[in-house]
């Protein structure tokens, strides 16, 4: 039995693995779970799962969560909160597994303890990696846990990986939906809407990651995240849109062979993967393979979509420059979800947060995340600057 802590339970990846737990009640058991706003949720949760420990993001939340549960006559579960609660639902010593699916950087300080305490860690938050990848990094080594990439496209390639050494790996290829601008002239950027922003092709995700997708800040996260986990310099990780998303990812070996993951596009099938490794297990979800007619390929577009450039060049640069890439979009996509900057204005944003910070030297968790404050502050000046009315540039919890 597999004891399964899960940071981010009431997200989208959260409630997926919730589904693959329930699919498999005699392999895994949920021991602590970490929820942020959506008191609904956590009560729900609290009431099917009954973990040891339940996390919500403000006071006023567990106090009210802890009252309705008494009242449902629902005991043993301890309600804590805030980034300390997370961190205990992360480490709590029952759990053999974490999950790590809270949204942005505030899943990075669970998500470093989770490693430091030992866990075996599914890594769904790719910002943690973004902003502190080769400090979470370093501490896996050292602890001798691997880090299980739940993000499709990783998952996907550490799938390869298993046809090959590390030394062996000439390039890997992350393939990209796209997103819904892909066929959309750059001229017609500035009126796009949120709920045009949100309608992503192929995959239904939370809120920030579907706008990441759509102006490709997702992808550039990814090259990112790929050169972390699998210690490759940015010049060996390409991006190929690939509208289908039927592949996944893929890895170029120096004999010249590719090997591809295709699945369909469900993430309950990384996540089951994750938290099986190095086992597989038997799934219903198929991919009717006699179906495939339409496999497209091109490359991405810079200039559109100019946010992948940005990636590529703090993943070069390293250091603070990554933190402000991820600190400044999500200041950038939380202002275009308000309405006060338009899609257009996102890159602008972060390319002058990016360009105004220092690569610096970060050597711990505290370092890092205050390099994330400076950007998040120099992002809502920008913000402030560019856009229709002023916004708040506080992370949530
Ligand atoms: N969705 C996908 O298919 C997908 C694929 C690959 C990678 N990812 C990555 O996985 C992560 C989660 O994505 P998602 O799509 O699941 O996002 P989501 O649906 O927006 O869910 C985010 C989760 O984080 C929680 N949260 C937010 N702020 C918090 C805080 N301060 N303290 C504690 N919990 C907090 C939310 O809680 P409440 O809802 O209760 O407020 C929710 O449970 C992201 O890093 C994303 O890039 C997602």
């Amino acid at each position: 039995m597999k004891r399964i802590a899960i940071l981010g339970s009431t997200g989208s990846i959260g409630c997926s693995t919730l589904r693959v737990v329930e699919a498999y009640p005699e392999r895994f058991q949920v021991v602590s779970l970490a929820a942020g706003r959506n008191l609904e949720a956590a009560f729900a949760q609290a009431q099917r799962w009954k973990p040891r420990l339940l996390s919500v993001a403000e006071e006023a939340d567990a106090d009210a969560l802890k009252k309705r549960l008494h009242t449902a006559g629902i005991t043993g579960i301890e309600v804590v909160y805030g980034s300390a609660g997370t961190v205990a639902v992360a480490t709590l010593a029952e759990a053999d597994f974490v999950v790590s699916a809270i949204v942005g950087v505030a899943g990075l300080e669970a998500t470093y303890q989770a490693v430091k305490a030992g866990k075996t860690l599914g890594l769904a938050n790719k910002e943690c990696l973004v902003a502190a990848g080769e400090l979470i990094t370093a501490e896996a080594r050292r602890q001798g846990k691997p880090l299980l990439p739940i993000d499709s496209e990783h998952n996907a390639v550490h799938q390869c990986l298993r046809g090959g050494r590390i030394e062996e790996v000439e390039r890997i290829w992350l393939t990209a939906s796209g997103g819904p601008f892909r066929n959309t002239p750059k001229s017609q950027f500035s009126a796009i809407t949120v709920a045009q922003a949100l309608n992503h092709p192929t995959w239904k995700m939370g809120q920030r990651i579907t706008i990441d997708s759509a102006t490709l800040m997702n992808k550039g996260f990814e090259v990112i995240e790929a050169c972390r986990l699998f210690h490759l310099p940015p010049a060996q990780v390409n991006v190929m849109v690939h509208p289908q998303s039927t592949i996944h990812s893929m890895v170029e070996f120096v004999d010249g062979s590719i090997l591809a993951q295709f699945s369909v596009t469900d993430m309950r099938l990384p996540i089951l993967y994750a938290l099986t490794y190095p086992d597989r297990i038997p799934s219903d979800m198929r991919f009717p393979v006699m179906d495939l007619r339409t496999l497209d390929f091109a490359p991405p577009d810079l200039e559109k979509f100019p946010c992948l450039r940005l990636a590529y060049e703090a993943a070069a640069a390293g250091g603070a420059k990554t933190v402000a890439l991820n600190a400044a979009d999500e200041v950038a996509v939380a202002a275009f979800l308000e309405g006060v900057i338009a899609f257009d204005q996102i890159p602008q944003v972060i390319e002058s947060v990016v360009s105004a910070t220092d690569i610096g030297n970060l050597e711990s968790i505290e370092q890092v995340l205050a390099a994330d404050q400076a950007a998040r502050e120099s992002a809502r000046v920008q913000v402030e600057r560019v856009g229709r009315s002023p916004v708040s540039a506080s992370p949530r919890g």
